[in-house]
């Protein structure tokens, strides 16, 4: 994209855990960066022309037959570099040094003490006084390199952090994106600003002006399409490129009749609310019958997958004289794409409208494509959309079919619907929404005996999936308060006809996943 303000830190991915942490701490620290591959070439390093380099932590050790590593010429750019962990251990090796194979892993917290309170150290006190670090390493530093000096230590690590003598390069044993490691924020913030001379400039409104440019001139007078869902991702990009290039735009909503209670309602009077060309589909029928029979999960989200892509097709082609699809791709799916560990094996398919802009001839547009999630919601607050929207719990593309287990038929969406509803008035009432990274109802095709009154009743369970995140790929179900539970379990049972009990979801992913097909 276009970067208004010209500074840059690479981080370079070796398939540590925490790659992404260090992005998002520099990004917190109002420094633009990017994550690449570590096989990224020199050309294209010396092309981009960073402010600094930091070398990712990663599993493998420098002795690996395979072991990841950048050229030894990285360090002859005359650009600053900081080691992180593994990173280290290959700065080392590269530059001559030793790194001493060990068969047992350090992890946890240990007591760092510094050695030379000076450049990515400055403005924290030298031994004996100590600061929690989190250290994840096997191997560890036996000889500094040639003209590197140690310049802190713990415990058990001798060279817990190096520098060299005369050029910016740096190594640190244990890890600074981690908010385990205390000083992590100081370690990173005196490497931007004091080593590599970055400006804290990188916030959401720079972001808006270049992204703003770089639509427009991508752009020029042809016209767009977005597919938008009412999540937060599909309609920053919407109001982006309204801002950019408004009259060109269209933003099209299906309706695919699997969507929450009012859902449809309430979107697009936030929409209208936003001043957005907005082209609205009811294509409710379509899907539901296309759907009759079916309950296996991945042929449903098929289904649903190829049908949405027919009626936006459909509708595109109606609107005529397209020129280019936008789309609210964010970081972690790009970085997933590119990064070291390759494309992530595919455990469910998720949908999209992949495939649609190759069937019409049309160029992707994707302005959030170098956003986190938190970021898209600033930018979001930034551009007046209301808190509901902003801060609305990520929704699947397939909707409740893939939380009716089994068939989807019009009723079971309805039973669904109001349960649904009930689980979020209440998280949001007690103030729980906004606590967690997803709240739903899932609708199980069992049934089962109770009693109401004098009655006996045969029907079916609705289990509630309560879960917290930070970015979807692990979760851990939600404590919520037993009287909340109750409460919840009991307006369900009362007021949604067709169901007589109500499970609590109490898996975490891995091994489960989030939404239940
Ligand atoms: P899982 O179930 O894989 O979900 O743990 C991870 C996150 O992704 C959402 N999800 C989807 N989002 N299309 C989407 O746009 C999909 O097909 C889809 N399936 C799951 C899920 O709600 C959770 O936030």
């Amino acid at each position: 994209m276009i970067n208004i303000i010209g500074q840059k830190v690479l981080v370079l991915d070796f398939g540590s855990q925490t790659t992404q942490l260090i992005a998002r701490r520099v990004r917190e620290a109002r420094v633009y960066c990017e994550i690449y591959p570590y096989n990224i070439s020199l050309e294209k390093v010396r092309a981009i022309g960073p402010n600094g380099i930091i070398l990712s932590g990663g599993p493998a050790s420098v002795y690996d037959k395979q072991a990841p590593a950048v050229s030894p010429e990285l360090f002859e750019l005359g650009i600053p570099i900081l080691g992180i962990c593994y990173g280290m251990q290959l700065t080392t090796h590269l530059l001559k040094g030793k790194v001493e194979r060990s068969y047992h892993r350090e992890y946890g917290p240990a007591r760092l003490s510094i050695d030379d309170p000076d450049d990515i150290f400055y403005g924290l006190a030298r031994d004996p006084v100590t600061y929690q670090v989190w250290m994840s390493h096997g191997d560890r530093i036996e000889a500094l390199p040639k003209d590197f000096i140690c310049i802190a230590h713990s415990e058990t690590c001798p060279v817990a952090a190096m520098r060299h003598r005369r050029s910016p390069f740096y190594g640190v044993q244990f890890h600074p994106e981690v908010i385990h490691t205390e000083i992590g924020k100081d370690v990173l913030a005196n490497f931007l600003f004091r080593v590599c001379g970055c400006q804290p400039t990188w916030d959401m409104y720079s972001f808006l002006q270049g992204a703003t440019t770089e639509i427009k001139v991508k752009v020029g007078s042809g016209r767009l399409i977005c597919a938008l869902s009412g999540g937060v991702d599909s309609t920053v990009t919407a109001l982006l490129i309204n801002r950019a290039v408004g009259h060109q735009l269209t933003s099209i909503f299906v309706n695919n009749g699997l969507l929450r209670k009012n859902e449809a309602e309430t979107v697009l009077a936030f929409l209208k609310q936003l001043d957005l060309k907005v082209h609205y589909v009811d294509a409710g029928n379509r899907f539901l019958s296309k759907l009759g029979g079916i309950e296996d999960p991945e042929k449903k989200r098929k289904i649903i997958g190829e049908e949405f892509i027919r009626v936006f097709e459909e509708e595109a082609r109606r609107i005529g004289d397209v020129h280019f699809l936008a789309q609210g791709t964010l970081y972690p799916d790009v970085i997933e794409s590119v990064s070291f560990k390759g494309p992530s094996s595919t455990i469910k398919s998720h949908h999209n409208v992949g495939g649609l802009p190759d069937i019409m001839q049309l160029e992707l547009i994707e302005p959030l494509r170098e956003l986190f999630k938190d970021e898209v919601r600033k930018v979001a607050v930034k551009l007046g959309m209301p808190e509901d929207l902003v801060f609305r719990h990520p929704f699947p593309g397939p909707g409740l079919a893939i939380r009716i287990l089994g068939e989807v038929t019009a009723e079971r969406l309805n039973v669904l619907r109001e349960a649904d509803a009930i689980v979020l008035q209440i998280m949001k009432s007690s103030g729980w929404y906004r606590k967690v990274w997803q709240a739903f109802a899932v609708l199980l095709p069992i049934r089962t005996v109770g009693v109401m009154g004098d009655e006996r009743t045969y029907d079916n369970v609705v289990a509630i999936r309560v879960v917290d995140s930070l970015d979807a790929m692990t979760a851990d179900w939600t404590r919520l308060p037993s009287d909340l539970l109750a409460k919840i379990s009991n307006r369900i049972i009362n007021e949604v006809r067709g169901v007589n009990r109500v499970c609590y979801d109490i898996s975490s992913k891995p091994p489960a996943t989030i939404e239940w097909e």
